[in-house]
């Protein structure tokens, strides 16, 4: 058995902020390579500057470092990916089959590639939308995320290569602001609750969608990572549930805690996305593959929410 060396890509978002943390402490500090196009100040070394794009770039730092695995986040989100739908398509789609290229020829034991909720459109079913059903995304963001999985199907059947993927709800962290998403409202009132601003939001307050707090998301990652390759029955992409709220659902929560927050809302072109979006996942797959099961209801995420990002901001929630 070879020693596990990680590549995280994307490393400087939302959920690689804290996933290459969790991978670090779980794999040491220098078995876990961050790269992003960008750099940050909340991840230490090792970090490498990487645009997905360059093919040959990804190729030498899997061999200079001897890279066994890829977590492959880097992408463009649904409400970002609207604004220049021909570039989205490029870095969602050319980085992932660059991953996948790379991760072939250079026999790679694993790739983890994150999907959506994105991937479903108005005619999947809404409610406890199934593993598998009729997927006609709406934004360019869907359109990548449901090839993409296709190509991870591609390339197990074809080369055997051991991709696992996880069709992500909306994910609510503190530690990290979201990329430009649809459901990044439901992290940014968290911000506002705290510091006692009013919040006005961009979905209207019965638009319920799929979450998932950020210990769920990176533990369901680890799951189904360290899952025995003969459990991973779906190669294209599991779903994956956790909670599921709408604005007002959110905001009542949040009241619980601050007695005085209001919510206004101001739907905008991000409106139309979530109205082609699920209102709930069902995941009987993933629960019974790879035993997945959250462990945050709504109540447990606002209390760690608040009691977090009060800490960040120095108040006393
Ligand atoms: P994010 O937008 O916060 O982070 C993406 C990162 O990719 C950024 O740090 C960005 O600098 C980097 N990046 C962009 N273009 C790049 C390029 N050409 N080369 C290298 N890096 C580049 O996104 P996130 O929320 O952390 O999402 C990570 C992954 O999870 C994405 O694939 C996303 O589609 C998926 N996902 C996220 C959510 C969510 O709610 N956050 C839900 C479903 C799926
Ligand atoms: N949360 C993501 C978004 O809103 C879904 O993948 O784009």
């Amino acid at each position: 058995m070879r020693k596990d060396k990680i590549l995280v890509i994307g490393a400087n978002g939302q959920i690689g902020t804290v996933l290459t943390q969790a991978l670090r402490e779980k794999y040491g500090n220098d078995n876990v390579l961050a790269t992003d196009i960008r750099t940050s100040e909340q991840l230490n070394e090792p970090f490498e500057i990487l645009d997905i794009l360059d093919g040959e770039g990804l190729s030498n730092i899997v061999k200079k470092h001897d890279i066994t695995q890829i977590y492959h986040l880097a992408a463009i989100l649904s409400a970002n990916g609207e604004k220049n739908p021909r570039r989205t398509w490029d870095i969602n789609m050319s980085g992932l089959f660059n991953v996948l290229e790379v991760a072939k020829e250079q026999s790679l034991d694993k790739v983890f590639f994150p999907s959506s909720i994105a991937v479903f459109g108005t005619h999947t079913p809404k409610e406890k939308t199934p593993q598998f059903t009729f997927l006609d995304p709406a934004t360019i963001y869907g359109i990548s995320k449901a090839a993409g999985e296709n190509w991870c199907q591609y390339y197990f059947d074809k080369y055997q290569l051991d991709v696992r993927s996880i069709r992500y709800p909306g994910v609510i962290s503190y530690q990290s602001m979201p990329g430009g998403g649809t459901t990044d409202y439901a992290v940014d009132i968290f911000h506002k609750a705290v510091q006692g601003i009013d919040f006005e939001c961009f979905l209207s307050e019965n638009t319920r969608l799929p979450m998932i707090y950020m210990p769920d998301t990176i533990r369901a990652t680890l799951e189904l990572m360290e899952a025995p390759r003969e459990k991973i029955k779906v190669r294209s992409s599991y779903n994956l549930a956790a909670i599921t709220f709408s604005p007002a659902e959110i905001a009542k929560a949040i009241q619980q805690h601050f007695p005085n927050f209001k919510i206004s809302y101001n739907p905008d072109f991000r409106q139309a996305i979530a109205d082609s979006w699920p209102a709930s996942i069902d995941d009987s797959e993933a629960r019974n593959d790879w035993n997945w099961k959250e462990e945050y209801n709504i109540h447990q995420m606002t209390q760690d929410m608040i009691s977090q990002l009060s800490k960040k901001y120095n108040l006393i929630p």
